[in-house]
């Protein structure tokens, strides 16, 4: 009895520790496994986020890339339109300073046609005043310097003012020098005041 117990546990002592054996065995296994599949996830998740960094980093240089252009594209675009204001700017300018050149052309030349008419209007009167000088000729003189029957002051060359109210004088009948008053009176009395100014005009640029 006493050997068999022995027997029992050496051999329990055996079976134990070739259990103990395996167990250990089988856990180093796991360990190991365990170790080795750790190690590789890990480096798979260090080389997952390695990429997922490379590829991060690409996307953002090739964004950045096309904000450039984009950004690029603008301010060539904004360049280009500022470009054209200018342009038609200037332009605008240049019509109107050719339009202001032209109008002031034809002010300058509208002037100078009414000037020119005025100059012939009086030009005009003056042949008006020529035409009825005519009939003072007879007694005054072809160049209105001959002293009228003798009597008369000469009258070329007099101011128009006082030629004209002279003659407006003879006219009412309130002018007698020489006492020939009555004959001037004769002279005008049918003349209007644009005649007597007229006449007046060509006597005084005699
Ligand atoms: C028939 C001759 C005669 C004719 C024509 C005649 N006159 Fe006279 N005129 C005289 C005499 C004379 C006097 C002086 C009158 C006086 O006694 O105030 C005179 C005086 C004048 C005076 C004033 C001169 C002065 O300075 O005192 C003027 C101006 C004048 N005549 C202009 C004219 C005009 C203009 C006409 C034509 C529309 C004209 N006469 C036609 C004879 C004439």
């Amino acid at each position: 009895m006493k050997n068999l117990t022995l027997l029992s546990l050496v051999a329990a002592t055996l079976l134990f520790t070739a259990c103990g054996d395996k167990t250990k065995e089988a856990a180093g296994d796991a360990a190991n496994k365990v170790t080795e599949a750790v190690k590789s996830d890990t480096a798979s998740a260090v080389e997952a986020t390695k990429q997922a960094a490379a590829d991060a980093a690409t996307a953002t240089q090739a964004k950045a890339a096309e904000v450039t252009a984009a950004a690029g594209d603008k301010a060539m675009e904004l360049k280009e339109a500022a470009a054209t204001k200018v342009a038609d700017a200037a332009t605008a300018l240049k019509e109107r300073a050719a339009a202001t050149t032209q109008a002031a052309k034809e002010a300058a030349s509208n002037a100078v046609d009414s000037v020119k008419k005025t100059a012939s209007a009086a030009v005009s009167d003056n042949a008006a005043g020529k035409a009825l000088f005519a009939k003072c000729a007879g007694c005054h003189g072809a160049n209105g310097k001959t002293k009228a029957l003798g009597k008369s002051a000469v009258i070329a060359g007099e101011p128009v003012a006082d030629l004209e109210s002279k003659l407006a004088a003879y006219k009412a009948g309130t002018r007698n020098v020489a006492g020939m008053g009555m004959l001037m009176k004769g002279q005008v009395a049918a003349m209007s005041d644009e005649d007597i100014k007229a006449v007046a005009e060509y006597i005084s640029s005699l």
